[in-house]
Formats: C-alpha cells, sequence, structure tokens
C-alpha cells in the first residue's frame, strides 16, 4: 500500500481495489459486532481549515473503532503557513502522533505534510481532490450495482475537488465517466494532464445535461459554490442555473440510474428535494460508507498488518 493517500492517481487500481475489499470486509465485521484492535496505542492527528461533519465525525468514530484515538484540531489554531509553515507543523505532529489527516485549501499543504511528518497523510478534502468520498462512492456503487466495470458515472457540477476525484475512481474501476457543466467551468489543461489517455476516452465533458444523462447508471452532484470560493457564490448562481439534478432529469438515465451526492445539499440549487428524497437515491448510504472506507485507509496505512487483513478480505 502507498505511504499515504492524498489522491487517487497516486495510487494504483490494484491498491483501490484493496482498499475497496478491506473497507467491505470491515463493514461487514462491524455488523456481525466484531471489534477491531488494529489501532490500539494509535494516534492521528486531524487538521479541519473548513467546516466539515461527514469527514470529521466518520473519521474519529473509525479512529474510535479501531481501538486508536483522534485529536481533532482547528486550523485557524494551528495557523499552517502563517503562525508556521506546514513543513514545521509536520515535523511536529510526527513526533506525536502515527498518521494525519488533513483538510486544507490548499493541496500543497497536504503535499508538505506529507514530505516532512515522516507519517502517512491523508487527505480529507483540498481544493483539488476529496479521495476519500470517491473511495466511499465507489463502494456505495458496487454495492448497489454488483460491480462498476461499463457503467456511466454523470457528474452535473463543476471539475471540482469531488469531481477530479470521482473521474479517477472511474478510471481504476473501468467506468466511463461524464462531466456536464456550463462553459469556462469544465477540466482545466492541468486537469486534462492529469487524467492521461482517460481523458477524451474514458472521461468527457459536455455542456449538456440531458445529453450527458442519457444512458446514465449514475447522476451524481455536488454544491456549485465550493468551500473557499464564497466570493464566487452570485456568479456561480447565474452560471449553473440548470445544472440540476431533478426527477425529470432521472426519467432521462436508464431506469436503474441511482442518485448520489457527497453532501452538504443545497436543495432548489444543484439538487432538488425529490432528487434527494427519491426512491433511487443511494446519498445516505454514501454518507455512512466514508465511515467503512476510511476505516480500510486507517487500518492499510497506520496498522501494521496491511498484507494480512488484505489477504483475509480478499478471501
Ligand atoms: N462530504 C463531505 O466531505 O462532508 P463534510 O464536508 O461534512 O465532511
Ligand atoms: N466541493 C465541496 C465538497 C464538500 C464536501 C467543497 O469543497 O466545498
Amino acid at each position: 500500500m502507498a505511504t499515504h493517500f492524498i489522491s487517487l492517481d497516486a495510487i494504483s487500481a490494484r491498491e483501490f481495489e484493496d482498499l475497496l475489499a478491506v473497507a467491505t470486509y470491515l463493514k461487514k465485521r462491524r455488523a456481525q459486532g466484531i471489534s477491531e484492535h488494529a489501532l490500539a496505542g494509535r494516534n492521528l492527528a486531524m487538521i479541519f481549515e473548513k467546516p466539515s461533519l461527514r469527514t470529521r465525525l466518520s473519521f474519529e468514530v473509525a479512529m474510535s473503532e479501531l481501538g486508536g484515538r483522534s485529536l481533532y484540531v482547528r486550523g485557524e489554531e494551528v495557523g499552517m503557513n502563517s503562525r508556521e509553515p506546514a513543513r514545521d507543523v509536520a515535523r511536529v505532529l510526527g513526533r506525536y502522533v502515527q498518521g494525519i489527516m488533513a483538510r486544507v485549501f490548499h493541496h500543497q499543504t497536504v503535499v508538505d505534510l506529507a514530505r516532512h511528518s515522516g507519517v502517512p497523510v491523508i487527505n480529507g478534502l483540498c481544493d483539488r481532490h476529496h479521495p476519500c468520498q470517491a473511495l466511499a462512492d465507489f463502494l456505495t456503487i458496487r454495492e448497489h450495482f454488483g460491480t462498476s466495470a461499463g457503467l456511466r458515472v454523470v457528474f452535473i457540477g463543476d471539475a471540482n475537488n469531488v469531481c477530479r476525484s470521482l473521474a479517477q475512481a472511474c478510471i481504476h474501476s473501468g467506468s466511463r465517466f461524464v462531466l456536464a457543466c456550463p462553459l469556462g467551468y469544465g477540466f482545466t489543461e492541468a486537469d486534462k494532464k492529469e487524467l492521461g489517455s482517460a481523458w477524451g476516452e474514458q472521461v468527457t465533458e459536455v455542456n449538456d445535461c440531458a445529453k450527458a444523462a442519457a444512458g446514465a447508471h449514475v447522476l451524481y452532484t455536488d454544491v456549485w459554490t465550493s468551500m473557499g470560493q464564497e466570493a464566487e457564490r452570485d456568479r456561480r448562481l447565474k452560471a449553473f442555473q440548470g445544472y440540476q439534478i431533478s426527477e425529470e432529469l432521472l426519467a432521462r438515465a436508464l431506469p436503474e440510474c441511482r442518485i448520489m451526492h457527497c453532501l452538504p445539499a443545497h436543495r432548489g440549487e444543484e439538487i432538488t428535494d425529490g432528487a434527494v428524497e427519491h426512491p433511487r437515491s443511494i446519498i445516505f448510504d454514501q454518507a455512512e460508507n466514508r465511515l467503512h472506507a476510511q476505516k480500510a485507509v486507517l487500518r492499510l496505512l497506520l496498522a501494521d498488518d496491511a498484507a494480512k487483513v488484505i489477504s483475509a478480505a480478499r478471501s
């Protein structure tokens, strides 16, 4: 297993499959009431420069259920790159804890933490990636479809952190990814470079939601304005009108199509209330699976017996 979990393009398809297998295994064991102790005596520092419900609480519960402890600290208090450089924070934390989870504004901050801490670093969302979310999303997709190969996953919104990580998860799993976005909000040249040979083939972009939804197995959306982009909110509200998951859009997709959203959702903007509450919405399964997916990440990065648990999960 890779040392860090920073973005999905930094891990192999095989490692992605290992994580999904271990997540499924740990989820099953939890349902059977089996308690885990693999992280006994281990501590995870969690730095949050932005708000969170799911990421914070699911990591806290995950560490506790694996026998370890989590230490939450607000970004304002730490002052990474203002009170002191991220690399100094990394070197100090690396002497206290066995792992660091960070939700940050700038991707470079996670990279600096990983480079200088000497312990595994997990990206809990940055401006470019949200790998924990995409892992939980694919655990959910697999549970509902049995497979993810050949599925058409359509993302309505902009090429943001959730979108990039979901596209990378599709590349690992043999799904097709289509981004439907207004002009000017699609993948940048840097994104296309990161997507490599998948760009234009497995990963495509259109400006027409209805066209994108045709044949979709999954309709996925996220807020129009991400954390850190608040100054652009008025401009984005105008630009994204119509880029919404509704029951009408769902009617254009395959009959088995599922609705997904990473949450928090802004009903009436990127998604209607009817779509959130629709029988084919699997939004709250996704939220639950954050816990199981992150347990797999913690187990494989912070425990000593990664190979053993992978082999148990795959047998
Ligand atoms: N989806 C997600 O990351 O939720 P939070 O922002 O509440 O952590
Ligand atoms: N794209 C959103 C995801 C929130 C979980 C954001 O960055 O605010």
